[in-house]
This record gives C-alpha cells, structure tokens and sequence, in this order.
C-alpha cells in the first residue's frame, strides 16, 4: 500500500476548508472573524465550539478539544486521525493507503488469542461440543449468534495449551492467560465468550460452566498486559461500530444480557465484566456516546450498582437514564416479557431525578408529615445536583402539588441550598488558587513561550537561542518539534504542523493543551523575555537542588568544595579561580 507523505496530506487539508467540513455535522454562526457552534465533542447548550477560518482550526472552549480538520472528522466518525486523512481523500478521489507505519507492539498476542477463538469454536462444533449447544439452544440462543459473538467450549479431552504449543513459546500463553505453569489450560468444560478490546483485537475470555453447578459459573482471563478488566468493556467493539454518531449505550450487567439483547435486534449494549463501572470506563464511553442508559439487573444488587455508577457520570458531559426491570436481569426480561416489551423500556429511560425519586419515596412513609418533608428536602438536596434548569422546575412544581405545598417554599430552600453550594465551591477554588499558583508558575510561563513560539516564527528564533532547558519532558520535546520543523519548512501552518505531530511523536495532546491555553496573538518582547528567564530559573532552580543532593551526599571536602562552586557559577557569584 502507498505510503502518503505529509505534503500530500497537506494538499488534502487544503482541500477541505475545516468550516465546510464542520458545517456538514454542526450549524454555524459567524461572530466576528470566527464562527460558532454547538460543540458536538460534549453536551454542549452554548455554541462553545469557535472555528478559525484563518487558522483552519476548531477550538471549544468547554471541553478544551481542538485540532484540525482530521481531529474533527476523526472525531465525528469515531476514526483515527489517519483514517480521517484517508476518508476526505477519497473525496478528492485520491485513494491512499496505509498513513502510519505504526505497528502494534501486541500482534502477536492477537494471533494467539485468534487461534485461540478459532479452536475453541472448533470443539463446540465438534461432537464433544454437543451438550455445550443444547445448553446454548435450551436458553435461546441460536446457532447464528453463536457465530456472531464467535462464543465456543473448551474441553478437558481436547485442550488448547498442546495445539498452541506446536506454534508458540509456554510463558507467551501463561502471559496471555491461557495457560498455567504445569503447561495446563486454564479453562476447562467451559462455554468460551471471547472479549475484545476497543478496537477489536481478541483479548480474553469469560468462560461459563453448563454442565455442572459447583464451581465458579464464570472465569475470567486474568489481568494481562492486553486484558485489563477496568478499560474494557464487553461487546464495546461491535456497539460502537453498530453506532450511530451520539446514539445511546445501554450498560447492562452480564455477557449473556447483552447477547440476549442483540437477538431481538439491540446492539448498542456493552457490560462491565464483574466488577463495578469505574471512572476509565466513562473515558471510553465518552469516545463513542454522550447517553448511556443504566440497566441493570432487577435485584437490590443491580439498584446499588445503578445508584453507584451514577455519580461517576458527573460533569463526564455524559447523559445518564437507568432502566430498572421486574425481572431478574434484561435476559430474563427479554425472554419472558418479549421484544416489545423490552423496547419500550429502552424507549422511555427515566431520568436521575427521577430515579432518586423513586428510590427515596421507596425507603420513607409519606404519609406521614415528618418523613414526607424530609423527603421533600433530600429531594431538593439532589435537584442541586442537575444542571437541566426545566427539569429542575418541573420536579419542585410536582413535588408542591404531590405534597400540596406553596411552590415558592421549596423554590427558595432549592436557592438556598444553591447558594450555600456556591459559596463552599469559591471557597474551595480560592483555596486550591493558592496552593498551585507558585509551583504553575514555571508551568505556564513554559506553555506561553511555546504557544507564542507556535504563533510566531520570531519566538522560534529568539527561545531556540536563549532557552537553556525545558524540564518537562513532553513540552521539551514539542519545544524542539517546533524548531525542527520551522527550520524544515521556514514557516509553522499549525493545522499542518497538527499532522506532522499526530503522525510522527507522541506530544499531539500537550500541543492540544497549549492551543487550549487560548491567549491571544499579540505578544510584546518583554512578556517573551520574562516567560524566557522563568523558564531558565526554573531549570537553575533544578540544577542547584540536584548538586545540593550531591554535596549533602559527598563525604570528601575537596569535591564538596568542588560542588559548592559549581553552584556558586550556575547562582552568578563570581569565584575566586
Ligand atoms: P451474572 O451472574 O448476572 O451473569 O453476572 P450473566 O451474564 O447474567 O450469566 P448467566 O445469565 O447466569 O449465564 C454478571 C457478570 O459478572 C461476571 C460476568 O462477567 C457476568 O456476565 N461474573 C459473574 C464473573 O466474572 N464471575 C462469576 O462467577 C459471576
Ligand atoms: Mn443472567
């Protein structure tokens, strides 16, 4: 395949100005030299995504993505960026092959886990697999999904750890999960459910029992450097490719809920496998939705896991609903109650407050005045937490005519509450102000200088003779990419200059953060000068401490003394050699 280089990449930038692209996904409204929109990166009500038709960039404001018109569409359509670059070159009519030579450092673990799939498929297909597809029959689940979420058996007669071996290294399959150190597979007269990562590639199993009861019902692969339990979840891979940009993500508990779910047509449905949501999880998600609808399972377990994971969407910019079922588990549901049924719930969610309503009424006796008005105030307490202003209104207007109480009562206790709120979170602000303002200091001065070097090709000269050392690792090195390329190119178009840091390092997000900076244009030599001795003193300021380690650490006075006036040099106190 035809390797693209970065001049053509550029050309085809060129050719798909970011406001036309832009305005294909999100309306626009010229603002001055700019243009604005809703930002479709994060639940956006206030058009905080601003487009640049002169730096052909986009830039929110809000949630602080910006790039060019690849990191747009790569975000749009859920792509990387060079599939972006290909996607608007097809366009053009160019047709362009691989973009990166980037090679996944686990491929060969992949191979593995495929031959793996492949022969666990094998034995359910077998006659030793007999039992294992009566089993999968009795519960409903036919033989075309079977096929599809390539699920298979594992046998004790028929192990893989032997087959595998013809072909590969003992501690590649004990690293994978596979096998145990007596060369033994670890799963064994299981019902396989082979897991994959974000983008597809096979990394684990589940393995259910279904012939026996006294045994664990599931076994998981265990940690290994591809399968990590709390950044992955089951079935994301095929919700996401089945998803439309923005559409919902059901979160359910269990594999086979989700496999009942897709036979009635539902495939937006992913699960946690075992354990509770955790924050990594709400970054994967956000990658592909901005909904997710919690459903659970219909027990007190589930109603806890529901009422966990719902802080954990807080400020994530993700919307969440819950379901809550009467029956067992959405396989249960689906099987009993039917497909209708189960759309209609996925149709009508109810909203958190709405949840929190029920869940609170469920615990208190409301007919009686005390516990009815403590309800009333938990409620209120919670409304606190909503940012939706209606929904906001029209619970405290339900709350007053289902307690028959003056609606302006509990307006002003929300406000109070409100307040009180606020009042806590400047102070909190001020407070954390203060604690980082002087170790930032260096921070910024560092990100200012490589944003104006960034602007400016003046800056470049100037910092490239007169900036003694960056400390921070990745802004050193983007300090250096942006003389490399000045000097390469005479110039810095940074929407190309995007391209070359995506494709060719590693430091893309802190030039994202230090676009995000947001200043302005116009710089003056002598706030360049300063930012220039900030960054210099804090290096000195490294230097010194780290000979002052030395000296503390050196029992020999002559290179003590040694020591000592090295730091007087790097401090300019003139010595007396
Ligand atoms: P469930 O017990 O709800 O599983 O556990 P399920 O998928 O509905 O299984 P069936 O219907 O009984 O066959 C939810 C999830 O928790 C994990 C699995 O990922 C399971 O899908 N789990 C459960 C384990 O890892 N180990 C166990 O022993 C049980
Ligand atoms: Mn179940």
């Amino acid at each position: 395949m035809a390797y693209i280089d970065e001049a053509t990449i550029n050309a085809i930038r060129r050719k798909h100005p970011i406001k036309e692209i832009v305005e294909r996904y999100v309306s626009l409204t010229k603002k001055g030299d700019d243009y604005w929109g809703l930002c479709p990166f994060h639940a956006d009500n206030n058009a905080s995504m601003s487009v640049s038709t002169r730096l052909d960039m986009f830039q929110c404001f809000a949630c602080k993505k910006a790039g060019n018109v690849f990191n747009f569409v790569a975000g749009m359509e859920n792509i990387s960026y060079g599939d972006a670059i290909r996607l608007l070159a097809r366009e053009d009519g160019f047709e362009v092959g691989n973009t990166s030579n980037y090679v996944n450092p686990h491929i060969k673990d992949y191979e593995v886990m495929n031959l793996a799939i492949k022969y666990y498929q094998n034995n359910i297909n077998s006659i030793l697999g007999d039992n294992a597809i009566k089993y999968l029959l009795a519960r409903d689940i036919d033989r075309e999904t079977i096929q599809k979420f390539e699920i298979g058996l594992s046998i004790s007669k028929q192990p893989l750890t032997p087959f595998l071996l013809n072909k590969y290294d003992l501690n590649q399959l004990i690293d994978l999960g596979l096998t145990n150190t007596d060369s033994k597979d670890i799963f064994t007269d299981r019902i396989m459910i082979p897991i994959h990562d974000l983008n597809g590639n096979p990394i684990g199993f589940g393995g259910r029992i279904y012939q026996t009861r006294d045994d664990s019902k599931y076994i998981n692969t265990k940690a290994t450097k591809i399968f990590d339990k709390s950044n992955i979840l089951y079935n994301y891979h095929r919700a996401h490719t089945k998803l439309v940009k923005d559409e919902t993500i059901i979160i359910m508990e269990g594999y086979f809920d989700v496999i009942r779910a897709s036979t009635i047509g539902v495939n937006n449905c992913v699960a946690p496998m075992g354990t509770s949501l955790t924050k990594n999880h709400i970054q994967i998600l956000k990658k592909i939705t901005n909904k997710v609808i919690l459903c659970f399972d219909g027990d007190d377990a589930g109603k806890m896991a529901t009422i966990r994971a719902i802080p954990l969407f807080e400020n994530s910019g993700i919307e969440v609903k819950v379901i809550r079922l009467e029956e067992k588990d959405p396989d249960e549901f689906i099987i009993k109650r039917g497909k209708d049924a189960f759309l209609d719930k996925i149709n009508n969610p109810i909203n958190v407050i709405e949840f929190k309503m029920q869940l609170l009424s469920e615990e208190k006796n409301l007919n009686d005045t005390k516990e009815a008005s403590l309800y009333m105030d938990e409620m209120i307490k919670e409304l606190t937490k909503e940012s939706d202003d209606i929904l906001i209104e029209l619970t405290l207007k339900r709350l007053a005519t289902k307690f028959q109480v003056e609606y302006d009562t509990l307006k002003a206790r929300f406000n109070q509450y409100k307040n009180n709120q606020k009042n806590k979170m400047t102070n909190k602000t001020i407070e954390a102000k203060n604690i980082k303002k002087i170790p930032n200091k260096y921070g910024q001065a560092t990100d200012n200088l490589l944003y104006y070097m960034i602007v400016s090709g003046e800056v470049v000269t100037v910092a490239e003779t007169n900036v003694s050392m960056i400390m921070d690792n990745k802004k050193r090195r983007l300090f250096n990419e942006i003389i490399y390329y000045y000097h390469k190119y005479g110039e810095l178009v940074i929407a190309d200059f995007i391209t070359y840091l995506t494709m060719k390092t590693d430091v893309a997000d802190t030039f994202e953060s230090i676009i995000n900076n947001n200043l302005k244009l116009e710089y003056t030599w002598e706030e360049i000068d300063d930012y220039i001795k900030c960054v210099n003193e804090y290096y000195k300021k490294n230097i010194i401490d780290k000979l002052k380690l030395d000296l503390s650490r050196e029992p020999d006075p002559m290179k003590q003394a040694n020591i000592l006036k090295e730091i007087m040099k790097i401090r300019g106190v003139k010595t007396s050699d």
